[in-house]
């Protein structure tokens, strides 16, 4: 059952209320202006400012190097180009994981700064004393469990996580303890399919899948895998929704072409 059409700003509480009704929750990152707009002009619930930036807008192999300050400049992009849909932005690594006062300082800066609505961070019972002052100081936060990028050095692969019961356990506990301290979503990421069903409807609030199957209450992607722009990267769960690196490229060699061979501008194109 779908909510009533006439919303007109979703909330972090549009979103519960969207588990309540079984509606799912649409979600893709963007990084600037542009996307943003389009995104939020086709109806997307929500928009992450991922630090996924890190390696489709900046070129880095991880999501480590991205700074506080580059992850502010692409939420203030992005919060222009949204009329509707709620604005979460990444904290970075490094900006929150060496204690909770530096944690809230930095929530607090991309609150003030950018105009974005939430924040997310990777973690389970290490960052949870974080989120509960973060939360206590009036900013909602979006948990991050499973595949968490930012400890790509501490698992070593990409791969699924949460496989084996002593780690799918402490997920399970993760979940609930995100929940406890005001979360008001859970991303879960590329984790088996069951062990995702058995969270989400262990929680009342939403969790977010990407490569973590189709139970729970909403769907991530990001934006440049989904529209095909980066076609070296395609894991078993993403779904092409276009082929922009092909089209971009016989687009630009064609003008190439055009301005070699003084086709472009024609007569209607001058002035
Ligand atoms: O940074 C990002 O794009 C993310 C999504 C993969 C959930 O965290």
């Amino acid at each position: 059952m779908s909510l009533p059409k006439e919303i007109k700003k979703i909330t972090t509480n549009t979103l519960l209320k969207m588990k309540e009704h079984g509606e799912k929750i649409s979600m893709l990152t963007a990084y600037d202006y542009s996307f943003a707009k389009l995104f939020d002009g086709s109806g997307i619930d929500a928009i992450l400012v991922g630090d996924s930036a890190s390696n489709v807008m900046a070129g880095h192999e991880t999501t480590l190097p991205i700074t506080l300050d580059q992850m502010i400049y692409h939420a203030q992009c992005v919060v222009r180009g949204i009329n509707r849909c709620l604005v979460v932005v990444d904290m970075p690594f490094g900006s929150y994981q060496s204690n909770t006062d530096n944690a809230v300082a930095s929530a607090i800066r991309i609150m003030k700064e950018t105009g974005a609505h939430s924040i997310k961070l990777e973690g389970g019972e290490e960052v949870v004393e974080s989120i509960k002052r973060i939360v206590a100081a009036g900013i909602p936060v979006m948990g991050h469990l499973g595949l968490t990028p930012q400890s790509i050095y501490k698992f070593g692969t990409y791969t699924v996580r949460a496989k084996q019961e002593e780690e799918a356990a402490k997920l399970r506990n993760d979940a609930q303890l995100l929940q406890q301290a005001g979360c008001f979503a859970i991303v879960l990421e590329k984790i088996p399919a069951d062990l995702a069903k058995e969270v989400s409807e262990g929680l009342s609030i939403p969790t977010i899948g990407i490569g973590a199957g189709k139970y729970c209450d909403g769907q991530i992607l990001v934006m440049h895998d989904m529209l095909g722009i980066n076609n070296e990267f395609k894991p078993r769960f993403l779904r092409q929704y276009l082929t922009l690196h092909e089209q971009i490229t016989t687009a630009v060699q064609q003008y190439v072409k055009d301005v070699k061979l003084k086709e472009f501008p024609n007569e209607e194109e001058s002035y």
